[in-house]
């Protein structure tokens, strides 16, 4: 079995390269994303292996099936970069890392909650430079706050697990509501304009489908709490960006702590210091003091990457020897 990785950092090299022995698989590593222009690495793949910011659509599924790629392994638990009806025509199963740690998004949409409140960045930056001065790092408490959660899938768990834990109220939203979780963790399913309008800080964790792409623009941000806190770690796309502009611009958006972004696949795991910003929508959410971007890190944790290889290389066994495949996606999923 010919594996070949698109997207790869020194990081996903490392564990997977831990675990490669144990299955035996022939692996090679790409630097570049996968997409239809650059599909022609996968040559001589029996299955190719993608991340985020890799492209699966159409023509490159196309490409993928005339060259006898028979498998796409995600290692990652979202799928909207592939075009899952493309790959069905095709023949071509779809396998993902569904959970590979809900803990380590979980504490990083945490990470950015605090660090916003209580300015840490702009704390951090002041006592370096001899500056004590307290002067515009008031922050709140998040004892009694309202927590607006949508989706209420494994991640958004830990994450109501760890609020909870400060003493916030949870309002939640779910296309399919789980009143059994939410009876059990003491959290309420509203409709959305009343999480909207009660929500002190509000986070994101469906997965972009059709449904939710840019669901928070205008019309969302004008409903909610002036000063709310926004936090994205679900993808970029969730977010129209130029309405969040709007929004900190009008200062109904009190911060935004942003671990996605809709444009990111041009820079999100790249240095790109060298070089002149050409997005301009991405330069303006990094110019605000009170936007937190931080670049696709949510799943950056030493136990997180260590199960994406150990679940992908599971995946890609279980579709070597013929058994049903754990983790496929398929078209209609959209949880
Ligand atoms: P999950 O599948 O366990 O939960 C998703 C939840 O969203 C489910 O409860 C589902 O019913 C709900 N949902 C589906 N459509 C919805 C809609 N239209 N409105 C409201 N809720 C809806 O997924 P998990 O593991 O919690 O991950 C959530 C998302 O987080 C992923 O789809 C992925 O995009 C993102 N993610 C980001 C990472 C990062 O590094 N920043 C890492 C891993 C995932």
């Amino acid at each position: 079995m010919k594996v070949i990785l698109f997207g790869t950092q020194p990081y996903d090299r490392e564990s997977f390269e831990r675990i490669r022995p144990a299955f035996g698989f022939e692996v090679c590593y790409h630097r570049s994303h996968l997409n239809a222009s650059n599909v022609a690495l996968a040559r001589g793949a029996d299955a190719v292996c993608i991340f985020v910011n890799d492209v699966a659509d159409a023509d490159t599924i196309r490409e993928l099936a005339a060259m006898g790629v028979k498998l796409i392994a995600l290692r990652c638990a979202g799928f909207n970069n592939v075009d899952l009806t493309a790959a069905a025509r095709y023949g071509i199963p779809v396998v993902r890392v569904p959970a590979y740690s809900p803990h380590a998004v979980a504490e990083h949409a945490v990470a950015l909650m605090l660090a916003l409140n209580r300015k840490i960045h702009r704390a951090y930056w002041r006592t370096r430079d001899g500056n004590f001065s307290l002067h515009g790092l008031m922050g709140f408490d998040m004892y009694g706050k309202t927590a607006g959660i949508i989706g209420t899938g494994k991640i958004a768990r830990e994450l109501i697990r760890i609020l909870k834990g400060f003493g916030m109220e949870v309002l939640a939203y779910d296309l399919y509501p789980d009143e059994a979780y939410a009876a059990g963790a003491g959290i309420t399913y509203v409709p959305l304009e009343e999480l909207y309008r009660r929500s002190d800080i509000i986070s994101l964790h469906c997965p972009l489908t059709d449904r939710t792409r840019y669901m928070i623009g205008d019309v969302a941000i004008s409903q909610m709490k002036p000063g709310v806190v926004l936090i994205n770690t679900g993808r970029g796309q969730l977010i129209h960006s130029e309405a969040l502009i709007d929004g900190l611009k009008e200062k109904r958006i009190g911060a935004a702590g942003l671990d996605v972004y809709e444009e990111e696949a041009g820079y999100f795991y790249e240095d790109t210091s060298d070089r002149i910003m050409d997005d301009d929508v991405l330069a303006r959410l990094l110019s605000f003091n009170n936007v937190i971007v931080t670049s696709h890190q949510g799943f950056f944790t030493r136990e997180a990457l260590d199960n994406i290889a150990r679940i992908t290389m599971l995946n890609i066994s279980e579709f070597e020897v013929g058994k049903k495949l754990t983790n496929e996606v398929r078209a209609e999923s959209d949880r």
